[in-house]
């Protein structure tokens, strides 16, 4: 008998989460535009990756047409065991004209929170997940100081509309990768790379989120409301003396600059957790020693020490992201277990978490990598919008079930878990 035994805090939400852009299908905006440009298909031919994965892999047309299918997805959802499920909204087509706000695009939102809860699932939704109106983006998007307003516009409709239905609120997602992706590397619309841009992007974005808390306390005092932000474990390599002083500055800028400059205006904290970045006498030093289809490095362990890191805030964490790429469907049970049982070891140090949301729930297009990456529980077949939930979607449904991890799910699915080292933190 195995009697390994994991529990987690009762009321814990155990779930997925998703966005409008990468799975519903249908849409217009400044990133479907983009999409579909010339200067994006030369780009996709000159670098081969046309060729390697087809000009459809890189436009989201009708992606995974959860629009149409959601009732199917959050049926799903609720078979896989899950309590909660972050979706997001398209500001695109609640506001597809400045000033002009669609109703039955409204309605439709209403209804997928109203589903939700029907099933037990309580809704998480995000305003603003990346892509903007097209008549925005020509106003200049998040770099036009007129963009505060304009999305507190957007806020107080969606948030008045919605507010019998939701309670929690993700103002924004990433938005210090946003600003860095699209204003300073320049790999996504509009493609700038100006460090000017980039500052004024984020301090918009600041403005933004804490001019939409507050249109969001007077419409409703009980909502939660927080961002979902993008921390990075950043290991200074041997403690030394120069890696520490890098590791200072880096997670001043990465993982506290934004959550510190809107502290007064969050409930909670969304934490999304992907990268660990060893710092030896320079950046991103990782072992690699286990990567997922993307190159990504897979460093479960990292998340108990971002966790840790943002104990100092004093606020509810809901880990609103975490997941890989993983056709295959190899690693994704062992990860999600390793994450999970640092997850555990952090709330037993008295970091208070709340909840785990995994990237994602069904596969879908990953931004300018296109679909071929596969993060879903689900897997979907895009010649037919066909759903087939993968085996650790099932092993993740027994976790969400059990409240925790337990010697029975090992020892079921132990040729899964074990396929690679696990942490000391044993079975
Ligand atoms: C996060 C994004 C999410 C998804 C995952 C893989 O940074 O928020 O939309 O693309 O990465």
């Amino acid at each position: 008998m195995n009697t390994f035994n994991l529990k987690f805090p009762d009321d814990f939400f155990w779930g997925a989460a998703t966005s409008s852009h990468q799975i519903e299908g249908d849409k217009h905006n400044d990133w479907t535009e983009w999409e579909k440009s010339e200067k994006r298909f030369s780009h996709l031919r000159s670098t081969g990756l046309a060729e390697q994965y087809g000009l459809d892999n890189f436009v989201s047309g009708k992606a995974c047409n959860h629009y149409k299918l959601f009732h199917e997805d959050f049926n799903l959802a609720k078979e896989l065991g899950h309590n909660v499920l972050r979706f997001s909204i398209a500001w695109s087509r609640i506001e597809p004209e400045e000033g002009v706000f669609d109703q039955k695009e409204i309605d439709h939102y209403k209804e997928k929170a109203r589903k939700l809860r029907e099933l037990g699932i309580e809704p998480f939704v995000t305003l603003w997940h990346w892509p903007i109106p097209v008549w925005l983006r020509d106003k200049g998007g998040w770099q036009s100081g007129k963009v505060i307003n304009y999305f507190s516009r957007y806020t107080e409709k969606v948030v008045a509309s919605l507010k019998d239905e939701v309670q929690f609120w993700i103002t924004l997602n990433e938005a210090e990768l946003y600003a860095n992706n699209s204003y300073l590397s320049g790999i996504w619309p509009p493609q700038k790379k100006n460090l000017i841009s980039y500052l004024l992007v984020t301090r918009n974005l600041i403005k933004a989120h804490r001019k939409a808390f507050k249109i969001i306390k007077k419409i409703n005092p009980i909502a939660q409301i927080g961002v979902a932000t993008n921390n990075v474990y950043i290991e200074a390599y041997k403690n030394r003396a120069v890696n520490l002083l890098l590791k200072k500055f880096a997670d001043w800028w990465v993982n506290f600059y934004f959550l510190n400059r809107i502290n007064d205006c969050q409930d909670f904290i969304g934490l999304n957790y992907y990268f660990h970045n060893r710092i030896n006498y320079g950046f991103n030093r990782n072992e690699n020693a286990i990567v997922s289809d993307i190159g990504w490095e897979l460093y479960p362990e990292g998340m108990y020490f971002v966790l840790k890191d943002l104990k100092k805030y004093n606020k509810p964490i809901y880990i609103t992201e975490n997941g890989l790429a993983d056709a295959k469907d190899e690693k994704r049970a062992w990860y999600i277990f390793e994450t999970l049982k640092h997850v555990h070891k952090a709330i037993d140090e008295g970091v208070d978490v709340r909840g785990y949301l995994h990237w994602s729930l069904m596969d879908n297009f990953e931004w300018e990598k296109g679909f071929w990456p596969r993060f879903g529980l689900v897997e979907i077949d895009y010649k037919n919008c066909e759903r087939k939930a993968r085996t650790s979607a099932y092993f993740y449904k027994d976790i969400c079930l059990a409240n925790g991890l337990t010697g029975d799910m090992i020892n079921k699915y132990n040729d899964l878990i074990f396929r690679f080292p696990v942490s000391k933190i044993l079975p």
